[in-house]
C-alpha cells in the first residue's frame, strides 16, 4: 500500500513537472512579475535598520541599531543591513540606492503602473536619510557602524544584539575614494527621483552628491577598512566614472561634461557589481551619445564591449553560463550578476529601440529584441525557469528556498530585552536543519552554483544568503515584466 502510494506520487510528480515545463519552462509567462516586484521590495523593508515605521510589512521585525554612532558620539541610526549579518556597509548600501534610484528613473512608469513606487521611494530615502546623517562634516563620510568578526561570531538578530558597534569613517587623511563616489552616485541619482516629489530634498541631496565627489577626486585612496567583505578589487576609477555620469545626468553643468570628456577613465568590462559599474555609467552615458553627444562615443563602444562579451550567442562571449542559462560569475552572491545584467540588458535594450539602434559584435548585428529576451531569461531563470524547477526568491512561486542565511529571518522573534549567548545562539538556530521561523519575503538569494545545483540550507551561505543589492538590481526588471511591454 504504502509502496504502491509512493509510486502513485512519483508518477504525478514527474507530470506535474512536465506540466509546469510546458507552463513556465518554455513561455515563463506563467509567473506573476507584479508579486515578484512587490515581494522584491518588502525584501529591503527587511534590511532597515533603526526605528522602523509603524507601517511595516513584516511583522517580525523591530527597532534595532539604536545607539548606532554613539561611540563616536554621532547620530547613525538607521539605514540598511547589507545581508544576512547585522553589520552596516557604507559601499554596498550606497551601491543599493543608486542601483534602486536607476530603476526608478528609467522605468517611473512601470513602477508607478504597478502601484509600487510609494514603496520604491520610501526604500530610497531609508538609505539617503541615513547618508544625510553620515555626511553632516565636509569632508568626513561615516562608511561602517558594526564590527564584522565579532558580529559574524553571533548568530542574534538585530533587535537583539549585543556586540559592538563600532564606528568607522574616512576623512581627508584616511581617504576612500570608491565609498564616497559610490555615495555621491546614490545621491545624486536619488536627487532626480525626489525630483519631482520634494525640491528641497532633492536639492539637499544633489548638494551632498557634489561636495563628496569633490572629496572622492581631491582626496584619491583605496579604503581597505570593509576589508575582507567589500575590498574593492576593481579600484575607485569606476566609481569616479560612475558618480560622475550621475552628477551629469542629475545637474546637466558643464562640469561634470568636462570631467566625462577629459579626465574620467573608462575600460571595457564584462561585469556589472558592488565592486564594479564601469558597464552602468557607459549605458548611460550612450543615451546622450544617441541623443548627439559625439564626445561620448568611447562609453557607447564599451557599452556595446560589456553586451557582446554578455550575449552567448556573440562571437565575443566571454562569460560562463551554468548548463540551464544563467550567468555563473563566481560563487556567493552569484545572482547579483544575473540582476545587474537583466537590469544592463534592459535598459540598454529599451535605449536600442528608442533610438533604433543595433549592436554589432564582429559583424553579428543584435537588436533590443535579443537583448530584452536575454535579460527575462535572466530573471525567469531566478524565478522558476531552471532546471531544478524551484524559485530562488523566498516566499515565490514553486519550492523556494526556507533556509536563508540571515539572522533576523531564522531566529524567532525573542522580548526585546532578551539576552542572547552567542555561543549557544549557532546551536539553537544556525545549525538546525528546519525551516526559518520568518519568511524573509522577496529575498533572491545567492543561488544555485554553476552546474544549477542548489543546496536550501542556512549554512550554504554563498548560496542561500541574500543581499540588498541582488534586489534593487532586479527592481527595474521586474517592473519591465509586471508592464507587459517585455
Ligand atoms: C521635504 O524635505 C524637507 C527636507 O528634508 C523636509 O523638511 C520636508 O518636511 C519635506 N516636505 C515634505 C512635503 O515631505
Amino acid at each position: 500500500m504504502g509502496f504502491l502510494l509512493r509510486g502513485f506520487a512519483a508518477v504525478s510528480l514527474a507530470w506535474l513537472a512536465i506540466i509546469q515545463g510546458l507552463f513556465i519552462g518554455v513561455g515563463g509567462a506563467g509567473f506573476n512579475y507584479k508579486d515578484a516586484l512587490t515581494k522584491s521590495i518588502i525584501f529591503l523593508e527587511a534590511q532597515r535598520s533603526g526605528k522602523l515605521p509603524p507601517n511595516g510589512r513584516l511583522p517580525w521585525r523591530g527597532d534595532s541599531g539604536m545607539d548606532d554612532g554613539k561611540l563616536a558620539g554621532v547620530d547613525l541610526v538607521g539605514g540598511y543591513y547589507d545581508a544576512g549579518d547585522n553589520v552596516k556597509y557604507g559601499l554596498p548600501m550606497a551601491f543599493t540606492v543608486t542601483t534602486l534610484s536607476w530603476a526608478a528613473i528609467f522605468y517611473n512608469n512601470e513602477i508607478r503602473a504597478a502601484g509600487e513606487m510609494d514603496n520604491v521611494l520610501s526604500a530610497i530615502k531609508w538609505g539617503t536619510d541615513y547618508f544625510l546623517k553620515a555626511t553632516l562634516k565636509k569632508n568626513d563620510l561615516y562608511v561602517q557602524v558594526g564590527d564584522p568578526v565579532q558580529d559574524h561570531a553571533c548568530w542574534v538578530r538585530p533587535e537583539n544584539m549585543k556586540t559592538p558597534r563600532t564606528v568607522l569613517k574616512i576623512d581627508e587623511s584616511h581617504p576612500g575614494s570608491e565609498i564616497a563616489a559610490e555615495t555621491s552616485a546614490a545621491m545624486a541619482a536619488s536627487s532626480i527621483v525626489f525630483r519631482g516629489y520634494n525640491s528641497t530634498y532633492s536639492r539637499r541631496l544633489l548638494n551632498k552628491a557634489k561636495l563628496l565627489f569633490v572629496f572622492a577626486k581631491s582626496h584619491k585612496g583605496t579604503y581597505d577598512g570593509e576589508c575582507p567583505f567589500y575590498c574593492s578589487f576593481s579600484g575607485y576609477n569606476d566609481e569616479l566614472l560612475w558618480a560622475a555620469t550621475w552628477l551629469y545626468k542629475a545637474s546637466k553643468k558643464s562640469e561634470y561634461l568636462k570631467y566625462l570628456r577629459e579626465e574620467a577613465i573608462s575600460a571595457a568590462v564584462n561585469e556589472f557589481s558592488w565592486d564594479l559599474k564601469y558597464a552602468g555609467a557607459q549605458i548611460i552615458l550612450s543615451e546622450f551619445f544617441f541623443q548627439g553627444d559625439k564626445s561620448f562615443e568611447t562609453f557607447k563602444k564599451h557599452a556595446d564591449s560589456y553586451i557582446c562579451s554578455v550575449l552567448p550567442d556573440s562571437p565575443y562571449s566571454q562569460i560562463s553560463l551554468t548548463p540551464g542559462g544563467m550567468i555563473h560569475m563566481r560563487d556567493g552572491a552569484n545572482t547579483q550578476y544575473v540582476t545587474g545584467a537583466a537590469m544592463l540588458f534592459d535598459v540598454y535594450g529599451d535605449l536600442l529601440a528608442r533610438f533604433n539602434q543595433k549592436v554589432d559584435c564582429g559583424g553579428k548585428q543584435f537588436d533590443s529584441t535579443s537583448l530584452l529576451a536575454f535579460g527575462k531569461k535572466q530573471m525567469d531563470y531566478i524565478l522558476g525557469s531552471n532546471p531544478e524547477g524551484r524559485s530562488y526568491m523566498v516566499g515565490f512561486g514553486i519550492n523556494p528556498p526556507k533556509q536563508a542565511h540571515h539572522r533576523g529571518a531564522s531566529v524567532p522573534v525573542l522580548p526585546p530585552d532578551e539576552v542572547v549567548s552567542c555561543a549557544m545562539s549557532f546551536v539553537n538556530w544556525f545549525t538546525k536543519n528546519v525551516p526559518n521561523a520568518n519568511e524573509l519575503t522577496g529575498a533572491i538569494l545567492g543561488g544555485p552554483d554553476r552546474y544549477d545545483k542548489f543546496t536550501d540550507k542556512r549554512w550554504t551561505s554563498s548560496m542561500t544568503e541574500p543581499c540588498t543589492y541582488i534586489n534593487s538590481l532586479a527592481v527595474g526588471p521586474l517592473a519591465k515584466l509586471a508592464s507587459h511591454k517585455a
